[in-house]
């Protein structure tokens, strides 16, 4: 398509040829064909064009603008920790920075960081790896092109629950795979069902997405389930960017079952460090030099001296996450029990990450118009479900990465909000 509008477009800069005298400047008029019009802005790449927006980005573009012009905006929408970065991990960037460390380091990350990596994996899950299946990388959205690169063909499928993070089918989508949609239900917690799991694996398939804990759902796999995953034998790719953040529920790794995965981690939630960039694929060793080749040529290196950040955030933050968790789950208990009250609470408690999916199919069936109106009307930004696939339409996702008296102030403007409108349809 686009290569046809870019033939148009020369055939109309050679244009001597061509009588555009009475033709508007939008129009092109080749011989032999209809008169056409030219297509606005840069000739762009069908491949980029296909990719979607994130919608919660656009709400928290719109929410800035009205806060621009002096509304007061409470924002639930953001899948960003409200605590600032552990003083430890800031305190190693300063000194790695005072100390010159401003240069390229080895492509798969400094050995210190994946040797801490190891060690965390062996104290926190039990499981043992090898520093040389670590790649460093500049967040985990890298991480996760670079996995699904090395495991996708073109048509080849990969299978991902519905809902899912907005971005996942892009990833998949820019590199030629095919998004296979899973629905997973409410009243089963969000999860995989084994069972349509094993129908929906083919010889297409080359891997199936986990992502425990749970973007928007909070939906958190425990450790019969994960491996009752594995044992289908098909490659996992398993995004563990929130890992650590559950409640009540045991954390785990895919790796405690499998080697047959390739784990995405991070640092951008677990320990409030989204604009630092950083996080890291573990891989089985035949992939990983297929994925240092990729990040040789992609990205080079992840920071230098924010990869001293992050070893000061395994080695010495422990205590931090622990009170980040304790604030996450007290949060939590609340937004739930309010949601109950207001009868829009998902039918299975969510276990992790920092999100609820509420349940606003009795107001709404198109989420994206009504989490603008009520960005609009009550000023509170929230993301509107179908940002996470067709099965969360008619919901919101409101996250919780916010102080207690601020989902508070949300919630009772949103209380209102849906008074309104449920008198409004009678
Ligand atoms: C499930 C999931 N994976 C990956 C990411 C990207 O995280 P990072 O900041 O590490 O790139 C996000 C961010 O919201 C997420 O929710």
């Amino acid at each position: 398509m686009h290569l046809y509008y870019h033939n148009l477009w020369c055939s109309f800069l050679k244009g001597s040829a061509l009588n555009n005298a009475e033709l508007n400047k939008n129009q092109i008029k080749i011989p032999g064909a209809e008169i056409v019009q030219r297509e606005k802005g840069p000739v762009c790449a069908a491949r980029a064009k296909e990719i979607t927006s994130f919608i919660v980005m656009d709400v928290l573009e719109r929410a800035k603008e009205l806060e621009g012009r002096g509304e007061e905006i409470i924002h639930l929408e953001i899948g960003e920790p409200d605590f600032d970065t552990p003083e430890p991990i800031r305190e190693a960037a300063q000194r790695a920075l005072a100390a010159g460390d401003t240069h390229y380091t080895h492509s798969l990350g400094k050995l210190t960081l994946r040797e801490a990596i190891t060690a965390f994996y062996r104290r926190k899950y039990g499981v043992s790896l090898a520093p040389e299946q670590i790649i460093v990388t500049s967040g985990s959205s890298p991480g996760l092109l670079l996995a699904l690169s090395v495991l996708m063909e073109e048509g080849r499928e990969v299978i991902l629950p519905d809902p899912h993070y907005a971005c996942y089918p892009n990833f998949i989508r820019y590199l030629g795979g095919k998004p296979v949609y899973l629905p997973v239900r409410g009243e089963e917690g969000f999860k995989y069902h084994p069972a349509a799991l094993k129908k929906a694996i083919g010889p297409a398939t080359a891997a199936l997405l986990l992502n425990s804990p749970a973007n928007p759902t909070g939906a958190v796999y425990n450790g019969h389930e994960l491996a009752e995953l594995a044992d289908l034998g098909c490659p996992i790719v398993s995004d563990e960017v929130y890992g650590g953040l559950v409640y009540g529920e045991e954390a785990h790794t895919i790796l405690e079952f499998t080697e047959n995965a390739l784990v995405i981690g991070g640092f951008s939630k677990v320990y409030a460090m989204t604009g630092w960039r950083l996080g890291y694929v573990i891989a089985p060793p035949a992939y990983v030099r297929p994925l240092q080749r990729l990040q040789q040529n992609l990205f080079i290196c992840a920071a230098s001296f924010v990869q001293e950040a992050a070893l000061a955030a395994l080695t010495r933050c422990d205590s931090h996450v622990a009170a980040m968790v304790e604030m996450y789950d007290r949060r939590r208990c609340y937004l739930l029990e309010r949601l109950r009250g207001m009868g829009i609470a998902p039918p299975v408690e969510p276990k992790g990450a920092f999100y609820v999916l509420a349940d606003t199919r009795a107001y709404t069936s198109d989420s994206l118009s009504f989490a603008f109106e009520i960005l609009e009307k009550a000023k509170v930004a929230v993301t509107p479900g179908v940002d996470f696939g067709p099965h969360a339409e008619g919901h919101l996702r409101i996250s919780y990465a916010n102080s207690l008296e601020k989902i508070a102030e949300g919630l009772d403007r949103l209380q209102s909000f849906l008074a309104q409108s449920k008198a409004k349809k009678g």
